[in-house]
């Protein structure tokens, strides 16, 4: 597993892991933690994913499949350092891609995103949405779904892609849980607010068309994540040729309600300061994810956003202890 010792990597290696499966994690700890890949039990390969050799030194020891999270994951960030975006998402998963097939490994689980999509045409958006990248990040992507696809055809790879809409929330067991730095994502940012460890949060923009003024994304558990990689993983290992599949919740929640949820969890207020709108932010962007529920058998338990808000919490105060 690339990016085994990452946010949503980490908590599928644990899923993995608890259903039997032997994990190796192959990952440079860049972004990801070594306590996190020590956390879920799995041996750790660490070295960059561009390093041929050392990437044909670990497949040589006989994968039935490899899962592929290993990316640079800021689309700020991406807009201004687009050519390392491509040759870190795009470049260093070409090496991956010939060294699975120089070592007869044949199953992938890429880790996409809804950032392919761009502005939405229409909502909930599913799989048949137009595609429309408005970063290098969702473009690199994108990209690697394409490879993918031309490999599935002509090669006979079997792959998929899991578009994942807003990640959120942590192991309720409190051992795992998001850590970015820098951090840029709203849940971890509101719960560092709201503990006082930060300063106010920052709402970017008020004045969207939406029913409150602020952007809408669909915020779906870790956990549902780790249960939607098992199940891509199984249909692989039964013989399904892979494709793409959206995963999110299919409900819309706005920055006003999570902050609203984190108030609620932490017995907390969240100060915030009013911000300009950050760029490239649709305003609304939630999940058609009935594919991944007829194919896959996927439903995501975490519903309610009080709940993710609760296992994130849990994470941040153990952290911060
Ligand atoms: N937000 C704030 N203040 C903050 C941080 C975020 O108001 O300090 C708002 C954003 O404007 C957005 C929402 O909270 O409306 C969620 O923002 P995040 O940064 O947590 O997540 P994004 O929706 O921007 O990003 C997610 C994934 C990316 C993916 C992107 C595609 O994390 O990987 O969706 O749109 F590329």
């Amino acid at each position: 597993m690339t990016g085994g010792a990452g946010y949503i990597g980490a908590h599928c290696v644990r899923a993995l892991r608890e259903s039997g499966a032997e994990v190796v994690i192959y990952d440079d700890l860049s972004t990801g933690h070594r306590a996190a890949a020590e956390a879920v039990g799995a041996r750790l390969v660490v070295a960059p994913l561009d390093d041929r050799e050392a990437l044909r030194r670990t497949l040589v020891e006989g994968f039935d499949a490899v899962m592929h999270f290993a990316a640079r994951a800021l689309v700020g960030e991406s807009t201004r350092r687009p050519l390392w975006y491509f040759e870190q998402n795009v470049g260093s998963t070409l090496t991956l891609l010939s060294e699975m097939s120089r070592a007869g490994v044949r199953r992938l689980v890429f880790s996409s995103s809804c950032a392919i999509y761009g502005a939405p045409a229409y909502l909930p958006v599913d799989e048949a949405h137009p595609i429309g990248p408005l970063s290098p990040y969702g473009r690199s992507k994108l990209m690697v779904e394409q490879i993918l696809d031309e490999l599935r055809q002509r090669e006979g790879l079997q792959a998929t892609s899991l578009r994942y809409f807003n990640a959120a929330g942590a192991h309720p067991d409190g051992s795992l849980g998001e850590s970015h730095d820098p951090e840029t994502h709203l849940i971890p940012l509101a719960l560092a607010a709201a503990a006082g460890d930060r300063e106010a949060l920052s709402i970017y923009g008020r004045d969207y068309d939406t029913p409150d003024g602020t952007c809408v994304r669909d915020y779906v558990h870790v956990l549902d994540l780790a249960d939607a990689h098992l199940r891509a993983l199984r249909a692989l290992m039964d013989g399904a040729p892979g494709g793409a599949y959206n995963l999110g919740t299919g409900r819309g929640r706005s920055v006003l309600e999570v902050l609203d949820a984190v108030g609620r969890v932490t017995g907390l207020t969240v100060p915030v300061i009013d911000a300009p709108r950050r760029d490239g932010d649709p305003p609304g962007l939630w999940a058609g994810a009935e594919k991944a529920r007829a194919e896959l058998g996927w439903s995501p338990r975490y519903t309610s956003l009080d709940a993710i808000v609760e296992t994130a919490w849990r994470w941040y105060q153990r952290e911060r202890a």
